[in-house]
């Protein structure tokens, strides 16, 4: 379960000031649900999945995950308790660009885990053909299409089998096809571990198809806040 409460992400504004990317006051996901974020563009999205995996701290407020308020902990535990606990498919993708495919899931596999070289290897190889990448395992990201860049991430972020995946704008650089095995998969993911699965995106088709959406908008409190929320689906 996750709990955000009274969050606030204020930057200072390069002209001066400060902005608030993001204002929130309560927000709760049970383990297992699936959540579409909206909102248009600026409109703090990323902020917001930054702020719930603990990439980036709130100017205020709290997030609490399975009765853990992650926002109290260092740096390093908060690093940590991420690796172990929470999958993020990044807008970038950020891979590293000196590591091939094969590498960079190790990469993730690894951190705050002590397994045996072959068995992370093994799972590495198992996760990448499950994305279907067996043929481009010793490919550096420079040397892969973009679905397949978003495949490895994918992979990556599955590494050590989350209870949470986050998933940010997974489609929007994928052709029609790709962005079919993308959410295919995600899905799969999702009922395979039962792990809560929380995805940002534009995509109006993936927003119908979620069961619970949040949109983040302009509202006259603060420059951007949940302004509906919607179990549609
Ligand atoms: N480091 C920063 N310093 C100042 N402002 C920032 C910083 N990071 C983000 N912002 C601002 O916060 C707002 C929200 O950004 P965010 O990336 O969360 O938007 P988003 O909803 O994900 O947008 P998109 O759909 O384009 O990905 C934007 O107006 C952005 O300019
Ligand atoms: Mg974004």
């Amino acid at each position: 379960m996750i709990k955000v409460r009274d969050v606030q992400k204020r930057y200072a504004n390069p002209d001066g000031g400060e902005i608030t990317a993001l204002s929130l006051d309560k927000l709760d996901i049970e383990a297992g649900e699936e959540v579409g974020v909206a909102g248009a563009s600026g409109m703090g999205k990323t902020t917001l999945l930054n702020i719930l995996c603990g990439i980036s701290l709130p100017t205020e407020g709290s997030v609490e995950i399975n009765d853990i308020e992650i926002t109290k902990l260092p740096e390093a535990k908060r690093d940590l308790f991420r690796a172990q606990t929470i999958g993020y498919v990044f807008q970038m993708f950020n891979l590293i660009p000196s590591l091939t495919a094969k590498e960079n899931v190790m990469a993730a596999v690894v951190f705050g885990k002590k397994i045996p070289k072959q068995e992370r290897e093994k799972r590495c190889l198992e996760l990448l053909e499950r994305v279907g990448l067996s043929h481009r395992v010793n490919y550096f990201p420079g040397q892969l299409s973009g679905g397949e860049q978003q495949r490895v991430s994918i992979a990556r972020a599955m590494g050590n089998r989350p209870a949470i995946l986050i998933v940010d704008e997974p489609t929007a650089n994928l052709d029609y096809k790709n962005r079919g095995i993308i959410l295919d998969l995600l899905r799969e993911i999702r009922r395979e571990n039962n792990s809560t699965l929380i995805i940002a995106t534009h995509d109006q088709d993936i927003l119908k198809s979620m069961s619970r959406v949040i949109e983040l908008g302009q509202s006259e409190e603060s420059e951007a806040s949940i302004v509906t929320e919607n179990s549609a689906a």
